[in-house]
């Protein structure tokens, strides 16, 4: 049997990772500014992290959500001691996608309403109602198509309040930072706006921090940059670094029942020892201070770089516009200088690096990007 053939691949295969730096079969080392899509963020094989799931593994890998799990509620605990939300509660799932599929549900429950209103180049994930939220035709299949989702433009407040006015919205759906659209910023007092019209219309607000939250940024959850306080949060990617867990984070005014979300495989218990040496390192290693402070170095240093279109970004999420297409650029970038990047649209490069990058690792990126785009 072959591979579904979905995934460009560049030909390379790494083999091992170490801190912010991957390795394929013939030893060559290749700088991680990529983290694999935002997921790496305490960096590749971090001996805590690898101590914790090995123990776990060989204690108790997985048992059912139909029993007791003390490692979810430490976890929940935990979790919300760290990003300042511990009147929240939590629930715990495997994806992305997942997560926003679960905050769509959680809103349509509460409020009976069935739309969402998302924003223009949205990405929220691939399954079935967050693929719905994404505004790329070409992934929205004719099943995945409907009236119940609707878009504006990012950071136009009158758009919003004109669908919210129409009564049929359950939320608002709109990631901290837009990353597939290419680091793409809502402006603080948008952010505000939208706090303000979800709660003047009766509307839960649901912030998608999947890229953008988890210390990326700079603070916990890049929407606290402006302050507010969402009804549901969604995250994944780095949560486990690499193992995959999503979750929700659920404002006190949402009621449970039993049966009302559920999944085989979430929150089980390698998942959890994954999630909380995740933390373990984050908070023992000042990863959020780190990420703050290297990001606002490298954006700096990048403003100072004549004939950049725009760069774009807070802490560890940055997106550098060209006024050309990137792709020659990244593969030169992998294949010559042994940098991973990412890319967004045709002409924006991409870093999402583990938070745990120093000033050498910036340095690195920045001399062997200056030096191919004055070539
Ligand atoms: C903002 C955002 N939401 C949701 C998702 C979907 O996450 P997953 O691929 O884990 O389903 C992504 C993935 O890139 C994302 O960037």
């Amino acid at each position: 049997m072959n591979l579904f053939d979905v995934y460009p691949l560049y030909p390379i295969e790494p083999v091992r990772g170490k801190g912010n730096y991957v390795y394929d079969a013939d030893g060559q080392e290749y700088l991680d500014l990529y983290g694999g899509h935002a997921v790496i963020s305490i960096g590749h094989a971090h001996p805590h992290y690898v101590d914790a799931i090995a123990r776990q593994v060989a204690a108790l890998g997985f048992y059912s959500n139909s029993v007791e799990n003390s490692l979810q509620k430490e976890f929940a605990s935990r979790l919300g001691k760290a990003c300042g939300y511990e009147d929240y509660s939590f629930f715990m799932c495997n994806s992305g996608a997942e997560a926003n599929e679960n905050a769509i549900k959680l809103a349509s429950f509460h409020s009976g309403k069935v739309k969402i209103l998302a924003f223009s180049r949205a990405f929220h994930g691939r399954t079935s109602g967050a693929v719905a939220a994404t505004d790329n035709p070409k992934i929205v299949s004719p099943f995945n198509r409907t009236a119940n989702v609707e878009f504006v433009p990012l950071n136009d407040l009158e758009a919003v309040e004109a669908k919210l006015k129409e009564g049929s919205f359950c939320a608002v759906l709109v990631e901290g930072i837009q990353g597939v659209a290419g680091i793409q910023m809502p402006t603080g007092d948008f952010l505000r706006g939208l706090r303000r019209l979800t709660t003047q219309y009766g509307v839960s607000l649901i912030l998608d921090e999947i890229q953008s939250g988890y210390g990326r940024t700079g603070k916990f959850f890049a929407h606290q940059w402006a302050g507010i306080r969402p009804d549901i949060i969604t995250v994944a990617k780095g949560i486990a670094n690499g193992f995959p867990v999503g979750g929700v984070l659920i404002a006190p005014h949402f009621e449970a029942w039993h049966g009302m979300l559920g999944t085989t495989f979430g929150g089980n218990h390698l998942a959890c020892a994954a999630a909380l040496a995740v933390l373990d390192v984050i908070e023992n290693e000042k990863l959020i201070e780190n990420a703050n402070e290297v990001g606002e170095y490298l954006l700096s240093e990048l403003a100072k770089i004549p004939g950049l279109k725009e760069v774009r970004g807070k802490g560890l999420m940055i997106g550098i516009e060209l006024d050309k297409p990137v792709a020659e650029l990244r593969r030169r970038l992998l294949f010559e200088k042994h940098i991973f990047t990412g890319g967004a649209g045709i002409s924006t490069l991409r870093l999402l690096p583990a938070l745990s990058i120093g000033r050498k690792e910036a340095d690195c990126f920045l001399k062997a990007f200056k030096d191919l785009i004055n070539e």
